[in-house]
């Protein structure tokens, strides 16, 4: 499903943010990333989803693939079609003033997908009015109705109390049975929701 192969990132000025990496999971579920802060796992998450080098121009070495296909060989416009990611803030991945306007979809089943994390309420509010973990939460539902094949959640469960966060995981854990593969990152294992298969963020740094 994903597979790392010899990926080093440097910065545009020249710092080495990841070096050698080699990593593979082959089973769709989901995965809890955990590793200290500034150790990098934004950076291979930005990475997984494109942003390097599509958007971030660091400089990218090694390869990544995704059900086979070379991250860097995805049109731009696709994307989308195979990864999604939730950013450490929201506020850079919200572009208009209500969230119905950030969900677009027919209205049966955007519906139906608000209903199932309970938050069929905020679909007329205001983005500006909604808390953090709120926007959150919508930005996620914006990536699940594009469906793709990986999704990476960049310190989203730590902004979610334990009812959101035990609402979203149930939801989660049925959307990865057709084959799909979300990454949570967190900088302390403590923080990722119970039951999740766990990987230690030192250990892909290591190179095992
Ligand atoms: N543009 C840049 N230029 C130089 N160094 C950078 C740049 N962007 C990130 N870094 C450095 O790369 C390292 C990894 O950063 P990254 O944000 O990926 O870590 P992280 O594990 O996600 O941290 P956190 O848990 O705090 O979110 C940090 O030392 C950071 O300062
Ligand atoms: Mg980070």
């Amino acid at each position: 499903m994903l597979n790392i192969n010899n990926l080093s990132i440097t910065s545009s000025d020249n710092e080495i943010i990841l070096k050698n990496i080699n990593y593979e999971i082959q089973d769709n579920g989901i995965y809890g990333l955990y590793g200290k802060g500034g150790t990098g796992k934004t950076t291979l998450a930005y990475s997984i989803s494109g942003i390097i080098p599509h958007y971030l121009h660091y400089i990218k070495k090694g390869e990544i693939f995704i059900n086979n296909i070379e991250v860097n060989k995805m049109e731009k416009n696709e994307l989308g079609k195979y990864i999604g990611i939730v950013f450490q803030n929201p506020d850079y991945q919200l572009f208009f003033h209500r969230v119905n306007m950030e969900l677009k979809s027919d209205k049966d089943t955007l519906k139906d997908l608000m209903n199932s994390i309970k938050i069929e309420h905020l679909l007329n509010r205001q983005i500006d009015t909604l808390s953090y973990g709120e926007k959150k939460i919508v930005i996620l539902l914006s990536n699940i109705l594009l469906s793709p094949k990986i999704l990476i959640l960049d310190e989203v469960f730590s902004s979610l109390d334990e009812y959101f966060s035990n609402l979203i995981v149930e939801f989660l854990k049925n959307w990865v049975n057709k084959k799909r593969l979300v990454i949570v990152l967190e900088n302390e294992k403590n923080k990722l929701p119970k039951g999740l298969k766990m990987i230690d963020f030192e250990e892909i740094l290591d190179g095992t």
